[in-house]
């Protein structure tokens, strides 16, 4: 059984912000509708309940002390090189707000948007118009993301379609920490990701193009290791980024699993898209400005396409949402906990 509970969140602009609070008797998630942001990821275990989620309170702390925690990114999810690309001969002019290039969707993606939201069985849809030539894009989409639990695990639905040909990748960007939200620091968080190879990137952080087998270096997570093991190696593509933020390419519908020996919380990551960013929350400042979160305390895994496919040759149909074409795409995130002794 699963019950959908609405409480107000604060204002924005004057309007109302809700959260919803869906409970099942294995997880507690909390959503709201400002940027269809995840609030709360609550598991119940033997030492109580734990919140896995690094995010806010309020709609105002959500607008200034955010890093996108929790938030649904788009219309495009992480970099585009310049914030410029090419379709059907047509240059397109993204926002530049990270350095030389568009990240996240722009000045005002997704997470800075107010969602019109709707209960559905066991979940909430949050649904948003996104109007051609907004943050540079071209293209009215509808879209909506649906959130949804079913016994210990969260589904993450998208749906998307555009009238005219467009450039799309969504994802959610929550960061986790098994140990609890507010526990400091994810360095024994053991992870597992089921890939191969990954996208070394260059120092804006932009993929350079070809896959990297992850074999013999410190990108290797094909056994689980704790995430400290290897974060400060002397690795050029740690080093760049400070850490991880990487895209993996994944080997199946299996994506990841993270596991917390501290409080038995184990998470399974599930999706149809080929690729996983793994942040570790390097660019998170503690209390210095934006963030109350200390640098390295939440991990992200981004499920998306490849970063930049637009603006390479080989991977460029990924992120193309052609006119008209239903936009689906699914990813889980599965909660159990151990009974610790
Ligand atoms: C993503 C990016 C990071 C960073 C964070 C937000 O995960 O890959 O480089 O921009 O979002 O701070």
């Amino acid at each position: 059984m699963t019950a959908v509970d609405k409480r107000l969140f604060g204002t924005v602009d004057g309007a109302d912000v809700y959260e919803y609070i869906i409970t099942s008797d294995k997880l507690t998630v909390a959503v709201c509708n400002l940027g269809a942001t995840v609030t709360k990821i609550i598991v119940p275990t033997a030492k109580g309940n734990i919140d896995v989620a690094l995010c806010y309170e309020n709609p105002e702390q959500l607008l200034t002390l955010s890093d996108y925690n929790g938030a649904t990114v788009g219309r495009c999810a992480n970099r585009i090189s310049g914030g410029r690309f090419t379709l059907h001969g047509n240059e397109y002019t993204l926002f530049c707000n990270d350095n030389a290039n568009h990240l996240h969707g722009g000045k005002r993606g997704y997470d800075k948007r107010l969602f019109e939201a709707r209960e559905v069985s066991c979940g909430v849809e949050m649904r948003l118009f996104d109007k051609d030539g907004e943050e540079g894009y071209c293209g009215n989409v509808d879209f909506s993301v649906t959130f949804t639990v079913d016994g210990g695990a969260l589904l993450i639905e998208y749906r998307a379609k555009s009238d005219k040909d467009t450039v799309f990748n969504v994802t959610n960007h929550s960061y986790f920490n098994l140990n609890g939200q507010d526990d400091g620091c994810i360095s024994d968080n053991l992870l597992q990701i089921n890939a191969d190879g990954y996208l070394p990137v260059d120092e804006g952080l932009i993929p350079l193009g070809q896959v990297q087998s992850v074999e013999g270096t410190p990108m290797d997570f094909r056994r689980a290791k704790p995430i400290g093991q290897d974060l400060n190696a002397d690795f050029t593509q740690l080093k760049i980024a400070g850490g991880y933020d990487h895209c993996y390419c994944l080997s199946g519908s299996f994506a990841a699993k993270a596991y917390s020996p501290k409080t038995g919380i184990t998470m399974d990551v599930f999706t149809d898209r080929k690729g996983l960013q793994f942040y570790s929350g390097n660019f998170l400042k503690g209390n210095k400005g934006k963030s109350v979160y200390p640098k390295h305390s939440g991990f992200c895994l981004e499920t998306q396409n490849y970063p930049n496919a637009i603006n390479t040759a080989e991977y460029c149909r990924q992120s193309l949402l052609p006119k008209d074409q239903n936009f689906y795409s699914k990813t889980t995130y599965a909660f159990y906990a151990a009974d610790l002794q």
